[in-house]
């Protein structure tokens, strides 16, 4: 079989090492992959955007499936290109991937289903929100509508920070068409949880749960990034939490995108807080997380290419979808400066044994040798029995990387750990 897979981080890296592991696959096609990623797939230089390239690529070599797996490809509606070329793709269409393109209407759908998450309201004038935010409670939280590379929430802890945020996304456009719509909602307290569900719009699996690590630096401060680091399963999220999350939120979701007619198939990732009043959705994503792919599919031991043509097929009834019981943690190992600027074009060096597991997210290759060409260069995840020598093992792997300039969160894992502690 010919797959072909869209996008080019380290969780496309650990898809297509897990989309490897089944015997039917002769051939994966990375668009565009990296450098890193050439080593487990044919990497082609078309970007993950470009969608009538992608299609005629697609065409072109015989493609027998598709995973489309960053957010704007699915929001600008690549699934539905392919699938009316006739390819089977594993990934919401663009009607459904609006439940992460667009956070009014993803609010707007929880409102209306009664699914719980923080309070809110929209805006699409800014004097309406500024007036707003002269009587609401901060911290606040100021979202922009559209997709943000990661970036578009902005905690505000004082009046004054809401109104610059709002005036920057507004007045300013620092997102772009992004921020002409705003969501400004309740500030909620409580641990976060990542959890990542496969879904065929009738039955909702969800994989084991996870905890990202948002900020730059240790203990929660710096700022936000796409995420340095994940731990699986998270301990927070517990058996009885994970039955209120699946009666309260998952299955509501999945009723309410079919009762809109956007029967979501893919995979539907919900950010979770647990708050005092219970678990409530911060977001919605149409899509793997990213790193928490990194922890969920060395997890994974139900065969990948299995599950994913059971949501396209409709019959995710039909099968088991089965993790280990063990634990994972992946580090991310960043370009310093990183979330802002940084330098490229480094020479990335480590031992052979950690290159083979790493998940490589911005990396060029040139005679055979990898030079960071972005700010998240690598992940190193290890599994074993417990949390404690997962982060260990990962840790061994992140100090036998060496670049210049490179960072790596030193605490990842370490509130899962004092919970675990504490039981
Ligand atoms: P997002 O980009 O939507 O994942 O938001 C980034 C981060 O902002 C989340 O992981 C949370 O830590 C935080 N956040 C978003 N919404 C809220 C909220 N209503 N209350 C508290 N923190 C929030
Ligand atoms: N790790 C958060 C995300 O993928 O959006």
């Amino acid at each position: 079989m010919k797959i072909l897979v869209v996008g080019g981080g380290g969780r496309e890296h650990a898809i297509i090492k897990k989309l490897k592991e089944n015997k039917n696959v002769t051939k994966i096609y990375a668009l565009p992959g990296n450098g890193g990623i050439a080593r487990d797939a044919c990497t082609v230089d078309i970007s993950a955007v470009d969608i009538p390239a992608i299609k005629e690529f697609a065409l072109y070599n015989g493609i027998d499936y598709a995973v489309v797996a960053p957010d704007d490809p699915l929001v600008l509606g690549c699934v539905d290109e392919l699938e009316a070329a006739g390819i089977l793709c594993f990934g919401p269409n663009k009607a459904a991937a609006i439940i992460e393109g667009s956070k009014v209407f993803s609010k707007n759908l929880m409102k209306k289903y009664g699914i719980p998450t923080a309070r809110y309201e929209v805006f699409d004038d800014r004097d309406k929100a500024l007036q707003y935010l002269k009587t609401a409670p901060v911290p606040t939280v100021i979202k922009a509508n559209g997709l943000a590379l990661g970036k578009g929430v902005i905690i505000a802890e004082t009046r004054e920070a809401a109104e610059n945020a709002v005036k920057a996304m507004m007045d300013d456009k620092i997102f772009g068409k992004s921020g002409e719509s705003i969501v400004i909602e309740e500030f909620l307290t409580g641990p976060e949880v990542s959890v990542l569900s496969f879904t065929d719009g009738k039955t909702l699996v969800p994989m084991v749960s996870s905890m990202d690590h948002k900020r730059a630096g240790d203990n929660d401060t710096g700022l936000n990034t796409g995420g340095m680091g994940t731990v699986a399963p998270n301990p927070f999220y517990t058996k009885e939490v994970a039955a209120e999350c699946m009666e309260k939120i998952f299955m509501p979701t999945v009723r309410a995108m079919n009762a809109e007619g956007r029967t979501f198939k893919g995979c539907l990732y919900f950010g979770l807080m647990l708050t005092p009043d219970g678990p409530k959705v911060i977001e919605y994503n149409c899509r793997f997380g990213d790193p928490e792919t990194q922890v969920v599919l060395p997890l994974l031991k139900t065969d990948l290419l299995t599950v994913m043509q059971a949501v396209s097929s409709g019959t995710l009834s039909d099968i088991k979808v089965e993790f280990a019981d063990k634990s994972a943690c992946c580090v991310i190992v960043a370009s310093g400066g990183y979330p802002g600027s940084y330098k490229k074009g480094c020479l990335i060096d480590m031992p052979e044994d950690v290159a083979e597991k790493a998940y490589i997210a911005g990396a060029t290759e040139k005679d055979g040798r990898l030079y960071t060409s972005g700010g998240r260069v690598l992940g190193v995840t290890a599994v074993a029995d417990d949390l404690r020598s997962a982060v260990e093992g990962a840790y061994a792997m992140a100090k036998e990387v060496k670049f210049e300039n490179s960072f790596y969160r030193r605490d990842i894992g370490a509130r899962a750990l004092s919970a675990l502690k504490e039981d």
